[in-house]
């Protein structure tokens, strides 16, 4: 059953919180955990449905994952110890968790089901099966969506592969087969894609490096055969969750918000420098490192908004915060526009035709020009719509917050999915002063 919200104009958003756990992280720590020898404890994991579909499926192929406190444990079985999964690894909602597992289950001869829900059954598989597949993945059938069936080897090949696209999913899958093929396997990437998966890889003892080209692009190598050993990982706030508390913070005048312990890695701050190129009051404070990433709070005043430019290539910085930027454009005065979209369209929805609609049912000025989204912002937005989720969790929050600075009521059609990413999402803005019900 479709679970209803709307959001009302909201008095200033005002305190100081914590965003749970970054997903990209949180996927990555579990996987690793599960290759790693020895025991893993993993402080601060996102308790999301997308992630929990990652530690079962690791538990699924043998690496136990447990509750110690606030934190998880993971016993790791070593590159190439997991165990045969019976019956279907269901993915659910989560990309992330798909594509990375496939990497996975290249390096192990058995067969495999994969499947997830109707969202998941429908994004393309083809970008991770292709490189997987040069690498001795079998494929059953000439599939390019869940669910599918593969069997992987013991025998894979290391590649030198460049990306078509730019995704760090792809790049990561490819990765992750690499620690199981012998001799190295090299990724290269045209535009920095987010590199949580080289990093922790580093962190868990892995042999990575990272070159930069002399035509910009980035070649990303591991070290195949690879011993991984259990680690302490903290995972810091995740960026795109905080990316809708900033916005609320924004268009919600008197504001005044602190996030605490926010990611901040650079191929995930997109969101926060095309923020601070359109006049928003941002401050970084406290910035320091923890396991391999960099972090800091982010303190957030309401600020009076200028439409700009988003040039193409920072879009893999800022990938999954286009709904939310979108809609902020449009309490900006002037004209923003967003290039080089392409990949929104492959998200858990048609992102940039599902955030192009959402805009039009509140009354804002915008439209599609081949792979860019341009929005007319007047300073204020109407309201007053109902906006279809399509099943996506980012649709959902990115017009929530809209709601609350607009001047009619928002309703979006479905908070369901909220919980593959960010369940504490309701309480959270709730107890900060957003008329949520
Ligand atoms: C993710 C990469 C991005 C992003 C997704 C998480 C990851 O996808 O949209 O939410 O954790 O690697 P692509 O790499 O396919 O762009």
């Amino acid at each position: 059953m479709p679970q209803p919200l709307t959001a009302r104009r909201s008095a200033p958003i005002s305190g100081r919180v914590k965003v749970p756990g970054d997903k990209s992280i949180s996927h990555r720590a579990l996987i690793l955990a599960g290759l790693a020898i020895g025991r893993t404890r993993i402080e601060g994991l996102l308790e999301a449905d997308d992630v929990m579909v990652t530690a079962r499926a690791m538990q699924a192929l043998g690496a136990a994952v447990s509750r110690s406190g606030a934190a998880f444990e993971v016993l790791g079985q070593g590159v190439g110890g997991l165990a045969r999964a019976d019956g279907v690894l269901d993915f659910g909602n989560s990309g992330t968790a798909s594509r990375l597992m496939l990497g996975v289950l290249a390096g192990y001869p058995m067969r495999v089901v994969l499947t997830g829900d109707a969202s998941l059954c429908r994004r393309p598989m083809s970008r991770v099966l292709k490189p997987l597949a040069e690498m001795g993945l079998m494929v059953e059938g000439n599939k390019d969506t869940l669910p599918l069936t593969v069997e992987g080897t013991q025998d894979l090949l290391p590649i030198v592969y460049e990306l078509p696209v730019p995704s760090a999913q792809v790049k990561s899958a490819i990765l992750l087969a690499g620690l199981h093929a012998p001799g190295r396997t090299t990724v290269i990437e045209p535009l920095p894609t987010r590199d949580h998966t080289e990093r922790m890889l580093r962190f868990f003892g892995a042999e990575v490096d990272v070159k930069t080209r002399e035509d910009g692009t980035r070649a990303v190598t591991v070290g195949g055969n690879a011993e991984l050993t259990g680690a302490h990982v903290v995972v810091p706030g995740d960026p795109s969750s905080a990316a809708f508390l900033v916005a609320a913070a924004l268009v919600c005048p008197g504001s005044d918000l602190v996030i605490e312990n926010v990611l901040l890695n650079p191929t995930r701050t997109g969101f926060f420098e095309t923020l601070r190129d359109m006049g928003a009051d941002i401050e970084i404070l406290r910035q320091h490192e923890e396991a391999g990433e960099p972090i800091g709070d982010l303190h957030i005043r309401s600020s009076d908004l200028k439409g700009v430019r988003v040039p193409p290539e920072r879009a893999p910085s800022m990938i999954d915060e286009y709904p939310m930027l979108a809609a902020l454009a449009a309490f900006a005065h002037g004209e923003t526009r967003m290039e080089g979209l392409a990949e929104l369209k492959v998200k858990e929805s048609d992102r940039l035709a599902a955030t192009a609609a959402g805009l039009a049912a509140c009354g804002v000025e915008a439209h599609i020009e081949g792979d860019d989204l341009i929005v007319s912002g007047t300073g204020t937005v109407q309201g007053g719509g109902l906006v279809e989720t399509q099943m996506d969790h980012r649709i959902a929050m990115a017009f929530l917050t809209l709601g609350l600075g607009a001047e009619e009521p928002v309703t979006v059609d479905d908070i369901g999915m909220i919980a593959t990413s960010f369940p504490a999402f309701l309480p959270l803005m709730s107890g900060l002063g957003a008329q949520l019900g």
